[in-house]
């Protein structure tokens, strides 16, 4: 494993260390504010259980817990002897208080179509699904593959799993058909829901008929349900293969939410990790949603009148923890959008927020500094005056870009909420209190009230002030409560670095003289491609198989939009076809074996590959090659010698 500092540019460390602007929260922001002191933060220091018990009273339970933290590192049970139910959390309170006919989705199309779902309309399709899914033979426990386009069904289709007693486990609807399939036969789920196919840029995804790739070698799958989204074509399989429609006309509008035991498992969500093969992390009922409800309305001072609209896919952890459980749990309203952000039209987004009167507004830094290259003119059509408070998530935010959002997103009025967390975390974790805290742009700030986090160095020694690892040092309600059928990982990967009650998150921070957070990036093999995650070895895997490669080694170098893109480094067999057509040869095939998200930005090809004399492969000296930092912007080594002197000065540093 690298350094921290080793993978983050001294370009960057500077910039961030240079900035020392401060932003206090507006005035006028502070006044209305849900929080405004730091009493929230003494409670919570006074008694982290207590805290977090009382947060807990947030939800509604069937049964009390006997005890709220049973802790034996690394195995973490919160809330043990509770019964709850997600969906019920997430409608059934409300149906039963003043919301039942508040929005709960308003829902928008790429092509323009729109849906307003209230929260008896989401009640009753969610009562109705569960009874579709346990006429089909679906049982408490069993694992539910979802594989959908950002439609209210995805929603439906999750709340209904959680109603039963299902574990839900969403595959991103960009993944290729080889993910998905990976992600069934892992989780060995027994259904899978998909739609016909979704639409994106204007074109289709053709979901159904990718699904079908992965299902002829997915022996779990006993049925599959389709949402009809539009006319796309597919095949349906007699037996095997439903319609949604079909099965809503004739189900039953009631089910008895299952009392689950607040640690039995609600979902899986497979994230990439530093081996080729993804992490299936697994989610629990009452801490998960414990955590999230807390930080939904804590982060985003979220309020009865609230427009939210978080613009994640809910493939992607932000989508399940705030687009389905978090809002839902508090009662929001939110906008759902199924497409681009520049269909048609490069201000789409700022289109909807003033059509829908947006209040909150959560994107990723990549989607910034894509507006950023746009220019600021496509905010400037569209009346922005409801947004109250942005937040951005998923990657570190350069301070330029920061300051574009608050600027022209936010017209200098808003907060802006940068929201440090993970798959494996759960709920936000280190976050500003917008009413409260000041931000610094290009820093997280501090952990939230009950979260306790540190930089540690490589023997586990606290550095108050300084660069090294960013640790966890207490246990959380959200925590990830291990890997899905692998044990020992979930031991290895995060709790093994130091002591076991320390969870390694995998990556860099700095902590500045006033506590505050500036996260650096991941300091493993994993890339962070527009606030995603891919494992280079999971690339690697993907570029070995094909015939005509020998060796391959992949590596995050900095991209001016995505914050990371891929680099690879190809060894091709002899006699294969020539570089120049083998490249898009093999960016196709990487994007067909993972996903478009995984395509490599830039091949250089490469008749030997630098490794130290162990067999371990220079990383840090690939990283500088890709980046242009020691032989220029090169695509082609053809000139091994020039890996080996490199190597060799490397070898002589
Ligand atoms: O490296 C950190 C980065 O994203 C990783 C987690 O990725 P994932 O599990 O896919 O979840 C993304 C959405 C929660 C982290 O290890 N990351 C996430 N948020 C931030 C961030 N890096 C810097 N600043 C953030 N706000």
């Amino acid at each position: 494993m690298s350094a921290p500092e080793e993978k983050t540019t001294d370009a960057v460390v500077a910039a961030l260390l240079e900035e020392n602007r401060v932003i206090p929260p507006p005035d006028h922001f502070r006044a209305q504010a849900r929080l405004r002191d730091e009493s929230l933060y003494a409670e919570a220091a006074r008694d982290p259980e207590a805290f977090w018990a009382q947060q807990a009273q947030r939800l509604t339970w069937f049964k009390p817990w006997d005890k709220v933290l049973e802790w034996n590192p690394p195995e973490a049970k919160w809330f043990t002897g509770g019964r709850l139910n997600a969906s019920y959390n997430c409608l059934d309170r409300h149906i039963k208080s003043g919301l039942r006919n508040k929005a709960a989705l308003i829902w928008e199309g790429e092509p323009g179509d729109t849906r307003t779902l209230t929260y008896w309309d989401l009640y009753r399709d969610v009562n109705k699904f569960a009874n579709v899914l346990k006429s089909l033979g679906v049982k408490k426990g069993d694992r539910v593959a979802l594989y959908m386009p950002m439609i209210p069904e995805l929603v439906i289709a999750m709340l209904a799993c959680a109603r039963i007693g299902a574990i839900h486990t969403v595959v991103f609807g960009g993944f290729s058909p080889e993910s998905l399939q990976d992600r069934i036969n892992d989780a060995q789920a027994k259904l899978l829901v998909t739609a016909d196919g979704g639409f994106r840029k204007g074109s289709i995804l053709p979901l159904k008929h990718d699904a079908d790739y992965a299902l002829s070698k997915c022996p779990s799958i006993e049925k599959v349900i389709i949402v009809k989204r539009d006319e796309f074509p597919l095949r349906v399989r007699e037996g095997r293969d439903h319609w949604y429609h079909r099965l809503m006309q004739d189900a039953a509008p009631w089910c008895e939410p299952e009392p689950m035991d607040a640690e039995d498992v609600l979902y899986i969500l497979y994230t990439s990790g530093t081996t080729g093969k993804p992490k299936g992390i697994v989610h629990t009922t009452g801490g998960y949603l414990t955590g999230v409800a807390a930080t939904t309305e804590w982060v985003f001072d979220l309020k009865a009148d609230d427009v939210f609209w978080c613009t994640a896919d809910i493939g992607w952890v932000t989508g399940h923890s705030y687009v389905v459980y978090g809002p839902l749990l508090n009662g929001a309203t939110q906008v759902m959008y199924e497409g681009s952000p520049d269909w048609p039209d490069k201000d789409r987004f700022w289109r909807l927020v003033d059509k829908y009167g947006v209040s909150i507004f959560y994107t990723a830094p990549t989607a910034i500094r894509t507006f950023m290259k746009w220019g600021p003119e496509w905010t400037q059509g569209s009346d922005l005056s409801s947004l109250r408070l942005l937040g951005t998530v998923g990657e570190p935010i350069n301070p330029e870009a920061w300051m574009w959002y608050y600027k022209y997103v936010g017209r200098e009025r808003c907060p802006v909420v940068d929201t440090w967390w993970q798959t494996e975390t759960g709920m936000i974790m280190i976050a500003p209190l917008p009413g409260l805290t000041p931000a610094k742009p290009g820093s997280a700030t501090r952990p939230l009230p009950g979260v306790s986090a540190a930089v540690l160095d490589d023997q586990g020694g606290e550095i108050p002030v300084g660069g090294g690892y960013l640790a966890l040092t207490r246990p959380w309600p959200a925590m990830l409560r291990g890997i899905w059928g692998d044990p020992e990982r979930y031991r290895t990967q995060y709790w093994s670095k130091w002591r076991e009650d320390l969870y390694f998150t995998g990556d860099g921070a700095k902590r500045d003289e006033e506590g505050y957070y500036w996260l650096l990036g991941r300091v493993d093999d994993v890339i962070n491609i527009s606030g995603h995650r891919i494992g280079t070895m999971e690339v690697e895997s993907a570029l070995v198989d094909h015939e005509s490669v020998a060796e391959a080694a992949c590596v995050g170098i900095s991209d001016p939009v995505k914050g990371e893109a891929i680099a690879a480094f190809v060894t091709l067999k002899d006699g294969s076809l020539p570089q120049e057509r083998m490249d898009e040869f093999l960016k196709r095939h990487v994007e067909a074996k993972i996903g478009a998200i995984a395509r490599p930005g830039k091949i250089i090809f490469t008749g030997d590959l630098p490794k130290t004399r162990s067999g371990k492969i220079m990383r840090r000296l690939l990283r500088d090659i890709a980046e242009g930092r020691l032989l220029g912007d090169i695509t082609t080594l053809a000139d091994d010698s020039v890996i080996t002197n490199l190597k060799k000065k490397y070898e002589e540093e």
